[in-house]
């Protein structure tokens, strides 16, 4: 039996093969191979879809959490407020700042940090909060937001998973400052590297594309010690395409969670959902204590699955040093979690082996079930 793939990006871009070419051809005619008038096009076209003021395309979504922290002057000395159960990229880029990640707890439903125990953690170094959507769910904001306005504490929140996730109707990333990545295994993606920041005032854009630009106000001048962080104008063509198509590619891993929903419930922890939320599924994440297990059947099964992910960024070398305070959810979590396949481009038959792999697994497969 064909194995099923977690993901499968050929599949994925196969039907976007002519538009794509279409756009190659256009850059390699006109030649503005770097920050050409894809890159603006498409900024426009985001800042739209996200509700944001403006948006600034950047060479990656860790770059848009460093060009963030940089915008906000944070660096040596301060502390930023994370959460330990994200990719690494969130940490990196708080040290590639050189500021110091503080780590708090997640909330145990939803897997993001758990706004209650901020305030616990702030000091007079504290200068931003960096949430972090997970696997693309679109967290509660209203507490960290009203924190970070008491305070005047910076709030950037790391989108990179959550791109056209939205609360009560609201897109992540518009409180402040949102970082968002297009790397191809996110749901919006680029045929490469790309990220893009939102913004809610027209002096951060301004100052965002010097900084991405080696601070360069124009052809000679740089007033600030920029990056080269730029989009690539192919990029920002093959994004504009794709996100002619990206409410269908939504559409589509909603309905595959749904199922997962309906056909899985009491078998294992499921994600938390909700009618006001619109998450993106970047991942669909189910818990069971005995993940390595259902793990390894579920590959005697053919069926391809993931670990989002297996280390907390403070259990990792290069923040041992940083591990002030015990994380007793994340560390649990992460020996729980497991990521099912839930690409638009899985078909219902393969979802269909997904679902009874994971109910086999559990004893509670058709074989097991009595007449
Ligand atoms: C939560 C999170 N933050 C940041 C990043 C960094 O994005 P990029 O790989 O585009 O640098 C990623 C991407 O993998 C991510 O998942």
């Amino acid at each position: 039996m064909a194995r099923i793939n977690y993901i499968d990006l050929p599949a994925k871009h196969e039907p976007l093969r002519e538009r794509l070419l279409q756009v190659f051809d256009r850059v390699l005619a006109h030649g503005q191979f770097v920050l050409g008038p894809e890159v603006r096009e498409l900024e426009v076209r985001l800042a739209k879809y996200l509700g944001a003021r403006d948006v600034v395309t950047c060479g990656s979504g860790t770059d848009a959490l460093v060009l963030a922290l940089r915008l906000r002057g944070i660096g040596p000395g301060d502390e930023v407020i994370t959460t330990a159960h994200s990719f690494i990229a969130t940490g990196n880029a708080i040290l590639l700042a050189g500021a110091t990640p503080v780590f708090v707890d997640i909330d145990s439903d939803t897997m993001v940090l758990d706004a209650a125990l901020v305030p616990a953690a702030i000091t007079e170094r504290t200068r931003a909060i960096m949430p972090v959507h997970l696997n693309g769910f679109p967290m509660d904001m209203g507490p960290l937001s009203a924190i970070c306005d008491d305070t005047g504490i910076a709030l950037i929140e790391d989108c990179a998973q959550a791109f056209g996730s939205r609360r009560d109707g609201r897109g992540v990333g518009t409180h402040d400052i949102g970082c968002f990545s297009f790397h191809p295994l996110k749901i919006f993606s680029a045929c490469g590297d790309g990220g893009c920041l939102t913004v809610s005032s027209e002096e951060d854009a301004e100052t965002l594309r010097r900084l991405r630009n080696h601070g360069l106000i124009d052809r000679d001048h740089s007033d600030i010690a920029g990056v080269n962080s730029r989009l690539d104008s192919m990029q920002a063509g093959f994004l504009s395409v794709k996100l002619d198509v990206l409410d269908d590619y939504i559409a589509a891993r909603q309905a595959n969670a749904d199922r997962y929903h309906a056909e899985l419930a009491g078998l294992v922890t499921l994600p938390p959902k909700g009618i006001d939320l619109r998450c993106n599924h970047s991942a669909f994440v189910i818990r069971h204590q005995e993940r390595e297990q259902l793990r390894s059947s579920l590959a005697a099964s053919g069926v391809d699955s993931k670990v989002h992910y297996p280390l907390a960024i403070h259990q990792q070398p290069a923040f041992a040093v940083f591990a002030q305070r015990s994380l007793p959810v994340t560390e649990r979590v992460i020996g729980e979690i497991l990521s099912l396949p839930v690409s638009a481009e899985l078909s219902a038959e393969e979802q269909e082996r997904v679902i009874e792999a994971v109910a086999c697994s559990l004893g509670k497969g058709a074989e097991s079930k009595g007449p």
